[in-house]
């Protein structure tokens, strides 16, 4: 499984990029708008985040016909060859997926919160599929249950180009560990959750034991 930066925050995605362990990054319009950033500063910034980040940039095409999904599209995907068009699961999206597809440019369909979503999806010609997770747990459903029926689903099946399962909308080190189990291609997560999947109080404990006999070492 390859980790994703669920965010458009530059200075965290400059510092976990150190990290060496970040594949990609997602945004989407809640995320850029958390940055403060302008509309016509959008652009730019998706390019400050494809030279902080060696691989796909998920940047949403906000429209509400194909036709305007499609333009967007476009206009994204020739900023860089990293940038990865996010589209809505919808009847506009799907047609718009379909376009963009067929032109070689690469689509993570977002917002999918059911098997048929993920499959038409991928029929569509998506190179990406992002199940969300937390905004079931949210309505008081079970995300993880519905990321293994979407996980089983599309691997039932060759859609004739690769589809990726990103799974999204992850809130906390048990939704990705549940995620890494099922075999989701990539789990895309916030900084916050990044940060505490590293951490283990028996790391801590670990450490603090190394430090502490090998200052008795350096005093012997
Ligand atoms: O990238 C979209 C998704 O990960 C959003 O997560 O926490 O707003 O449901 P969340």
């Amino acid at each position: 499984m390859k980790f994703f930066l669920d965010t458009a925050d530059l200075a965290h995605i400059e510092e976990a990029a150190g990290w060496g362990v970040v594949a990609g990054v997602t945004t989407n319009p809640t995320l850029y708008a958390r940055t403060g950033g302008k509309l016509a500063d959008f652009p730019s910034h998706i390019l400050r985040i494809c030279a902080l980040i060696e691989g796909p940039v998920s940047a949403e095409a906000v429209g509400e016909t194909r036709g305007e999904i499609v333009e967007q599209g476009r206009e994204l995907a020739a900023l860089d060859s990293h940038v990865v068009v996010k589209v809505p699961t919808t009847i506009e999206g799907l047609a718009a997926t379909k376009v963009l597809a067929d032109e070689g440019i690469d689509v993570n369909m977002t917002l999918c919160f059911s098997v048929p979503q993920a499959i038409l999806a991928a029929r569509a010609g998506a190179a990406y599929v992002s199940p969300f997770v937390g905004r079931f747990d949210d309505i008081s459903e079970d995300g993880i249950a519905r990321l293994a029926e979407v996980i089983e689903a599309v691997s039932l099946y060759d859609f004739g180009h690769t589809v990726e399962i990103i799974a999204a909308s992850l809130r906390s080190a048990h939704h990705v560990t549940q995620a890494a189990l099922l075999g989701a291609d990539i789990a895309t997560v916030p900084f916050g959750v990044l940060q505490k999947l590293i951490k283990h109080p028996l790391t801590d404990r670990g450490l603090a034991s190394f430090a502490a006999d090998w200052e008795k070492v350096a005093k012997a």
